[in-house]
């Protein structure tokens, strides 16, 4: 059986198939081939931290503790995010989503406005949503404003409440938004409370189902590509039932819909490609599929 020399601690093939396994079963995360160098590296270090002496021990401790199983997952999440991540996306929901919203709910009593960052990391993109609809929304104070925040990382949602950032990570942030909705600290800068209470954070795995509501946009960006093709589907799914007919779904740069069965139609604008699910009348006769959606 091969073993991995690089650190002191035991790390057989055979141990880190059935961490891997344990991780996919209970997370949907999938650590395929293509990320072997990462999880190996990633499951290494964590050893090490541990003082553990093999894997075995890791896995013993994992099966065992629902805190050991959490802080190993920690481990293994991507977690890269920035403020407007995306230019484009937040000039659609600018340009496009939110006057949508705004002319369909107009007399609409109480008028609500619902967005999901789903994987929201950090922090970054939704108060990036949440900074986009103080700045876009006409009369904000009129509507009754929810963007709903989760993550599966304890970790990341703790620093995203926390609502404190670097100077350096600002850097997409415009100097008025930041003098608007931030205020500075003594290592960086402060959201301000205002943008704080537009969201809520809840720690979700989503591939757990859980009752949302009705939402009018949801971000899932670079997410869904961390899981198998069977549950990118069911989490497609649930995202498309939650959507306010006329409700829009925004994916990563690089991602694509092709294939789906839901009846999102893709629109392209500028730099950024957007998924609406039909009002109620167009969806008699949208066609059942998302075809290669470029
Ligand atoms: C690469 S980050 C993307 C952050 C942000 N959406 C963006 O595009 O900048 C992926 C996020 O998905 C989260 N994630 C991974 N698996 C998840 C799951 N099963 N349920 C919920 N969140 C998950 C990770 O913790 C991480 O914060």
């Amino acid at each position: 059986m091969k073993q991995h020399p690089v650190t002191a601690a035991r790390l057989t093939e055979s141990e880190l198939d059935q961490i891997r396994t344990l991780i996919e079963n209970r997370s949907a995360i999938l650590l395929d081939a293509s990320r072997e160098r990462f999880f190996s590296t990633r499951v290494r270090e964590h050893l090490e931290e541990k003082g553990l002496a093999s894997g075995s021990e890791l896995l013993t401790r994992v099966r065992g503790s629902s805190i050991e199983y959490e802080a190993l997952l920690e481990r293994l999440l991507t977690q890269e995010t920035s403020f407007f991540r995306y230019p484009a996306v937040f000039e659609a929901l600018e340009k496009k989503i939110l006057p949508e919203v705004q002319e369909r709910k107009f007399w609409e009593n109480p008028r609500t406005l619902r967005i999901w960052s789903a994987g929201c990391s950090t922090g970054e993109e939704p108060y990036s949503i949440a900074i986009t609809v103080q700045d876009a929304l006409k009369f904000a104070e009129a509507w009754e404003i929810e963007i709903l925040a989760t993550d599966v990382s304890r970790r990341a949602l703790r620093h995203a409440e926390r609502g404190h950032y670097s100077k350096r990570s600002l850097q997409e942030v415009s100097l008025r938004q930041v003098e608007t909705y931030f205020t500075s600290t003594k290592h960086g800068f402060q959201v301000a409370p205002r943008i704080r209470r537009m969201i809520s954070f809840a720690q979700m795995n989503l591939v757990e189902p859980v009752y949302v509501g009705k939402i009018d946009c949801i971000f899932c960006m670079n997410v869904l590509m961390y899981f198998s093709e069977e549950h990118r589907l069911a989490i497609l799914r649930r995202f498309y039932d939650a959507l306010e007919p006329g409700g829009y779904f925004l994916l990563g740069h690089s991602e694509t819909l092709s294939n789906v069965p839901m009846k999102f139609e893709p629109i392209v604008l500028g730099d950024c490609r957007l998924y609406r699910k039909p009002g109620a009348v167009e969806a008699r006769r949208a066609p059942a599929l998302v075809e290669g959606a470029q």
